[in-house]
């Protein structure tokens, strides 16, 4: 055959895979950052007039829901500030940002909780990203030495939740660990690098690890949580809390275990951390309860899919997770997840309409099923991954 023959069967063969990846308009980021940047501005407009620091989490029952900076969902809104920042360069999301972010100054101190890497690492971490303060470091650090204190030797894992109240203590838990822990694992490897003290790098990857073996089933699909002895550290019980039953798949942890495993990787290069990832998500891509515009169900193993509520947070967690994994292996695969959950989140099944959903961006969201709380509304946290996912597909198409 001749190399020009080869060529042409090449060309074509190339010209399909173009055809096959999901259209998206020339605008879509443009057009997405607009919108945000003007539903985002209708909240911020509502705070300022109140004459208060209000970090809002979700509109439920007709009003905007407010929470307080001890919430594992406070990091969310500054952080989106410094996403709008850097996708419009308008300096009034700057502004913003350091505001909504230092009204958190004290969660640098918060120990009674493992999500203190969630809340410091969106706000304060894409603070020090963005605004240059060095200062902001010393929080960072702070942070993850609160974190630190739950770190269970003898089961090689930080603690989530306590026992001791709340919903929680009704469990018979000694040490429960949420799939979602390995979110809070970047502020730890952050804090090495800018303490010298490699202890914090020390703990996280001995709870990766420990997640790695106890948290998946064979088919690399995800218990919730898993609840150690503080004896001696040996699992207790494989649970679930906001999933549908023990033995199922909630979708939000499924996520959670492809972004935080992408990140282990990022800051390891242990090449383990990037299999992990690869498998957890392949457990989304194969899966037949994943509806055909590729946002889960709320979980995937839901008794009555297909009328189940949807996730949206799920899936914008998941597409930036894909993007930044696109950049570490079969980029076309991973990115073309990645955009074909955005255009589903960006379309109007997903996207809000200006100045409705409590000024949020994205609708159908779940928080817990189980405990009757938060169900199909929108989320911070939805919105804030969705952010963090436009910036990267941009970055990625530079
Ligand atoms: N980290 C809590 C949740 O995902 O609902």
């Amino acid at each position: 055959m001749s190399r020009f023959f080869i060529f042409l069967i090449a060309a074509a063969f190339a010209l399909q895979s173009c055809q096959n990846q999901p259209k998206q308009p020339a605008d879509f980021i443009d057009d997405n950052v607009k919108f945000a940047a003007e539903q985002y501005g209708l909240q911020t407009a509502l705070i300022e007039a109140s004459g208060k620091v209000l970090n809002p989490k979700s509109f439920i029952d007709g009003k905007i829901k407010y929470i307080r900076p001890q919430e594992w969902t406070s990091g969310f809104f500054p952080g989106s500030m410094w996403y709008l920042y850097e996708l419009s360069g308008d300096e009034k999301w700057r502004e913003l940002g350091i505001k909504y972010t230092e009204a958190l100054d004290t969660v640098k101190y918060l120990t009674s909780h493992h999500d203190v890497g969630f809340m410091i690492g969106c706000s304060y971490g894409n603070a020090l990203r963005l605004s240059g303060n060095e200062a902001y470091k010393a929080v960072m650090v702070q942070a993850a030495q609160s974190l630190s204190t739950r770190f269970r030797p003898d089961a090689g894992v930080i603690q989530s939740w306590n026992v001791t109240g709340g919903w929680q203590s009704q469990r018979g838990w000694e040490c429960p660990v949420i799939i979602d822990n390995m979110m809070n694992l970047e502020l730890l490897f952050e804090a090495t690098r800018f303490s010298g003290d490699s202890s914090f790098y020390q703990m996280a990857v001995t709870h990766a690890d420990n997640t790695i073996k106890n948290h998946f089933r064979p088919d690399y699909t995800t218990w919730h949580v898993i609840d150690y002895s503080l004896a001696d550290g040996s699992v207790r019980n494989k649970h679930t809390a906001q999933g549908f039953a023990h033995e199922s798949t909630w979708a939000r942890g499924q996520a959670w275990a492809v972004y935080g495993f992408t990140v282990c990787y990022r800051e390891t290069g242990d090449p383990k951390y990037l299999e992990q990832a690869e498998k957890a998500f392949e457990v989304v891509a194969s899966h037949p309860n994943l509806p055909s515009d590729g946002v889960p169900y709320w979980d995937f193993n839901a008794p009555n899919i297909p009328a189940e509520k949807r996730d949206a947070s799920s899936a914008a967690i998941l597409a930036s997770a894909l993007y930044e994994l696109s950049t570490y292996n079969k980029s076309d695969y991973y990115k073309g997840w990645a955009d074909k959950i955005m255009q589903s989140l960006a379309s109007p099944d997903y996207r809000a309409a200006l100045g409705e959903n409590g000024n949020f961006i994205l609708k159908h969201s779940v928080g817990s099923i189980p405990h009757n709380s938060e169900i199909d509304v929108p989320l911070n946290y939805a919105d804030y991954y969705f952010l963090e996912a436009l910036k990267r597909k941009r970055e990625l198409e530079r």
